[in-house]
């Protein structure tokens, strides 16, 4: 009588090592998705199938490994389905420890300015809100960090939370904030013609615009920048848009946006647009509403919803995020805490996600405002606080990766 003894856990590469023991292996040492073609096939290696697939091919994917498993009784794939990511290409810090001219550093943001050439920039001082606090740039060129350089400083008033953005004629923006706290601030702008080795004088946007508050703004198809803005005042916080159709020069701002029928809500908005041209927010929110929330406008940002909670855990500590040229949506956010923070992937602009990849976990610690981009070579880079002292930037692969596990029931 036929009788299982056992099972073998392979790889798909193992396949075709195991080539002397074809018993185990039976007929399949060919690609087992035959349907997907040999293109795909050939990219399969060492377990993983990377390729960039769509979500169109993913579920190609999912078809194809039904088939398989209702066909071949002796042989069980597992596919571990949706590992989008393959993980970080690299980390390292903008500046060595202990080595820049403040204590205290938070709220990083980058943009590429051109092949692997990307600038950084963040507030540092004494600590948040110190008189001292300037808004400090670091570029990144040939496979090195320069130090860190001033763009801007006021005497005795400190700045916030940086915002850079590369419009497509290489004009470059810098948006901050300065003022003696953050219910007290004013939004300004600074822009550069050279990749930011030189600024113009600071514009001061005009009264009630504040400018991207902590994240970059996206440029629609028609021109419009569409930039996420909030307020936290006393006992009252809430999300904004502000639109601009001639680069930061005329304003025009939509809102409130919040949580129907609560004062403290949802600040500091991601904004991206979906498959569909919708435009959609996904918001820090305040302590004990605890997810990260989402809004939705059908109007090109002028008319938006309530916000609504997500899936995803928010301990009232900043988000964000990129649409990836792929279509699916990624998000940087803090889990419990600012201790650990991590990466979710949405193939629905953000209707449903998936957590893909743990950045930092280390409790007591924190590891905060991240900002992300997609550079034009694919790679995602994420930059965020390092305990307050240093920048640290990850990039990560976010080529569609799927693991595939085979196991093999044999007999004798
Ligand atoms: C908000 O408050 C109004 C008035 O009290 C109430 O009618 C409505 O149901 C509330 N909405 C929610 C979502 O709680
Ligand atoms: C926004 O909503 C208001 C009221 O519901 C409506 O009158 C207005 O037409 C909407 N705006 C746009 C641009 O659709």
């Amino acid at each position: 009588m036929w009788k299982p003894v056992g099972s073998v856990v392979l790889c798909l590469c193992s396949l075709i090592l195991f080539m002397p023991f074809p018993a185990f292996i039976s007929s399949t040492l060919h690609c087992p998705f035959p349907g997907l073609g040999s293109r795909i096939c050939s990219n399969i290696k060492n377990g993983y199938l990377n390729y960039g697939f769509t979500s169109v091919s993913r579920h190609l994917i999912s078809r194809e490994v039904d088939k398989l498993n209702s066909k071949q009784s002796l042989m069980s794939l597992h596919l571990k389905a949706d590992r989008y990511i393959k993980g970080r290409a690299k980390e390292e810090f903008t500046f060595a420890a202990s080595s820049a001219p403040f204590n205290n550093c938070h709220a990083s943001t980058i943009v590429e300015v051109g092949e692997d050439h990307f600038l950084v920039a963040y507030f540092g001082g004494t600590s948040e809100g110190a008189p001292d606090v300037k808004i400090w740039l670091q570029r990144y060129q040939d496979g090195k960090w320069d130090v860190p350089v001033v763009v801007d400083e006021q005497p005795d008033v400190p700045m916030w939370n940086p915002v850079l953005f590369k419009l497509p004629s290489n004009e470059i923006l810098l948006f901050y904030k300065i003022g003696q706290d953050f219910q007290r601030w004013s939004g300004c702008l600074k822009r550069s013609y050279d990749n930011g080795l030189t600024w113009g004088d600071r514009e001061q946007l005009p009264p009630g615009i504040l400018g991207p508050i902590k994240n970059k703004p996206i440029l629609l198809r028609n021109g419009i920048m569409v930039c996420g803005t909030s307020i936290e005042s006393w006992n009252s916080w809430g999300s904004w848009v502000e639109v601009t159709a001639d680069c930061g020069r005329t304003w025009k701002k939509y809102g409130p946006i919040y949580i129907e029928n609560e004062t403290l809500s949802v600040i500091q908005p991601v904004p991206y647009q979906t498959s569909t041209g919708t435009l959609r927010l996904l918001m820090r929110s305040f302590d004990g509403i605890g997810k990260v929330c989402i809004s939705e406008s059908l109007d090109d940002g002028v008319n938006w919803s309530y916000a609504k909670p997500t899936e995803l855990p928010n301990p009232n500590s900043g988000i964000d995020g990129v649409k990836l040229r792929d279509g699916r949506l990624l998000l940087a956010y803090n889990t419990d805490s600012r201790g650990i923070l991590k990466v979710a992937m949405s193939h629905d602009d953000g209707d449903s996600w998936d957590e893909v990849l743990t950045l930092e976990e280390t409790p007591g610690m924190e590891f905060s405002y991240p900002a992300v981009i997609q550079a034009s070579n694919g790679l995602v880079h994420i930059t965020y606080t390092y305990d307050r002292t240093q920048i640290k930037v990850t990039m990560v692969h976010c080529r569609y990766q799927i693991l595939f596990r085979c196991v093999y029931n044999y007999y004798h």
